[in-house]
C-alpha cells in the first residue's frame, strides 16, 4: 500500500467514492457494460425510431435500464437505446492509484480527450477492463472514464475473517453513519485490502465495502495438525508460495526484510521467538501492521521434544502471551525449533504446527546467492520456504528470490492462507 492522502482529502474521497459507487449500485444507476459488436443507438427502444448515432465494439457504456431486448445506455457523448445482445456485463476489481501526485481521468482513451477529474494517489477505484494504448476503464464514485493503466496497481489482498459474535455490518462508507449494505456472519472469510481511519475495506463474494477494522482478525485454523506444504490452487489460479522467516524479530535485519516484502506487495509469515518479541514490541507491530502473519517459535528456541509437558507449555504459552502483549492478537501458527515434534508437543498445541517444504539453509551457508539456488531447485505450488530474519545475508538474498518466483508466476501468501 502506498502513501495515504492528507486526512481531509481522504475523507472527501471516501464519502464521494463509496457513496457514489455503492448506493448507485443499489439503485442500479451505475452499471458498466462493454459493447461487443458495433451498434446503432436509437432514440427509442425500437428500430422504427430515429437513429442517434453509433457505438463501436470495445466501448464501455453506462447502462441505465434494460427490458425486452433493449438497453438504455450512456456513452461519453451520446444517450439512447441499443439492442441488449450487443452488450456484456462486466465485473469490476478494486485497484489502487499508485501514480505519484495522482493521475487524470479522461472521457476517452487519449491524453487529448476531455478531462473528467483527478484521481489522487492512494485511492481505491474500480477497473472494468482495458482499452488499446495502455488505458483502463474505471469507475470512481459516479464518475467513469479512462486512466493510464500504469498509474494503477492491483493491491494484493490478505484473507482475514470476521471476528464478531453477532456478525458485523458491511457499510458503504468508512463511517459509523455509512449506509448498511448487509451483515457478514462471524467467521466469514473476506479479502482484506486496506484500513482507512479504523475501517477496513473488504470484499466477500460480490459484496464490497467497509467493516470496523477491530472486527476483523487473521484466519485462525484451530486444528493441531502438522503441515509441511500448502494446498494446491484450483486450475487456472495463481501458484502460491509461503515465505517464512524464523528466529526474529531482529532489530537490524527484520526491517530490511519488511522493506523488500513491501516493495513487491508480498505477504509472509514470521515465526518469532518469545524473548525477541518482548524486546522488539514496536517491530512486531510493524510486521503485523504490514499484513504479515505472526507465528510462535517458542520462547527460548528450545528443542521441545527434550522438555517435560510443563516445559513445553511454558515455552509455547509464554510466546503466545508475549505476542498478544505486543499486537493484541495471539499467533495463528506454530513452528517447532529444529522441526522437533512428538505427540506430547502436539497435545499442547491448539493451532497448526508448520514445518517446511524447502530449507534454504540460510543459517548454515550465510550466502545470499545460495538461497535462490535452493529455492530454484525444488519450488512448486504450495511450497513453504524456510528462511531466517536474523542473518544479513538472508535480507541481501531475498529480493532475488522474490524476483525469480514472481517471474515464475508465484503469488506470496501467508502460511494460514496457503493451507486453504
Ligand atoms: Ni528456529
Amino acid at each position: 500500500m502506498k502513501k495515504i492522502l492528507p486526512y481531509a482529502i481522504f475523507l472527501t474521497f471516501l464519502t464521494g467514492l463509496f457513496a457514489g459507487q455503492l448506493s448507485a449500485n443499489a439503485e442500479g444507476s451505475v452499471v458498466i457494460q462493454k459493447v461487443i459488436k458495433d451498434l446503432v443507438i436509437y432514440e427509442e427502444s425500437t428500430t422504427n425510431s430515429a437513429e442517434i448515432g453509433k457505438v463501436s465494439k470495445g466501448t464501455y457504456v453506462n447502462v441505465t435500464q434494460a427490458s425486452k431486448g433493449w438497453t438504455h445506455i450512456q456513452t461519453s457523448d451520446q444517450t439512447g437505446y441499443v439492442t441488449s445482445d450487443g452488450l456484456v456485463k462486466l465485473k469490476s476489481e478494486g485497484y489502487l492509484v499508485i501514480q505519484k501526485g495522482g493521475t487524470t481521468l479522461f472521457k476517452a482513451p487519449s491524453q487529448n480527450a476531455q478531462q473528467v477529474g483527478k484521481l489522487y494517489e492512494g485511492r481505491v477505484i474500480y477497473v472494468y477492463g482495458t482499452a488499446p494504448g495502455g488505458w483502463s476503464f474505471i469507475q470512481y464514485g459516479e464518475d467513469t472514464g479512462y486512466v493510464a493503466t500504469n498509474a494503477l496497481k492491483k493491491p494484493v489482498p490478505t484473507k482475514k475473517q470476521i471476528n464478531a459474535e453477532a456478525g458485523t455490518e458491511l457499510r458503504l462508507t468508512a463511517s459509523p453513519n455509512g449506509e448498511v449494505l448487509g451483515t457478514l456472519a462471524n467467521k466469514t472469510i473476506v479479502q482484506y485490502y486496506i484500513t482507512l481511519a479504523g475501517w477496513a475495506y473488504i470484499e466477500a463474494g460480490d459484496q464490497k465495502g467497509y467493516v470496523k477494522a477491530s472486527e476483523l482478525a487473521n484466519i485462525q485454523l484451530t486444528d493441531n495438525k502438522v503441515y509441511n506444504k500448502g494446498v494446491p490452487v484450483a486450475k487456472g489460479a495463481k501458484k502460491r508460495v509461503a515465505l517464512t522467516f524464523d528466529d526474529g524479530p531482529n532489530a537490524k535485519v527484520t526491517p530490511q526484510i519488511l522493506a523488500t516484502l513491501k516493495k513487491y506487495d508480498a505477504k509472509a509469515t514470521f515465526f518469532m521467538v518469545g524473548k525477541n518479541v518482548s524486546r522488539n514490541a514496536t517491530l512486531v507491530n510493524q510486521v503485523y501492521a504490514a499484513g504479515h502473519e505472526i507465528g510462535n517459535h517458542t520462547f527460548d528456541h528450545k528443542k521441545l521434544t527434550t522438555l517435560s509437558i510443563a516445559g513445553v507449555k511454558q515455552e509455547v504459552n509464554g510466546t503466545s502471551n508475549a505476542i498478544y502483549a505486543a499486537i493484541g492478537q495471539y499467533p495463528t501458527v506454530f513452528r517447532p525449533p529444529y522441526g522437533a515434534m512428538n505427540d506430547q508437543v502436539r497435545s499442547v498445541m491448539t493451532i497448526p504446527s508448520i514445518l517446511w517444504s524447502i530449507d534454504t539453509l540460510d543459517w548454515k551457508h550465510h550466502n545470499a546467492d545460495k538461497i535462490l539456488a535452493y529455492v530454484k531447485a525444488s519450488v512448486k505450488d504450495g511450497s513453504i520456504i524456510l528462511m531466517h530474519d536474523i542473518h544479513q545475508t538472508t535480507a541481501n538474498g531475498l529480493e532475488n528470490v522474490i524476483l525469480y518466483l514472481q517471474k515464475q508466476g508465484y503469488e506470496f501468501v501467508t502460511v494460514s492462507e496457503i493451507l486453504q
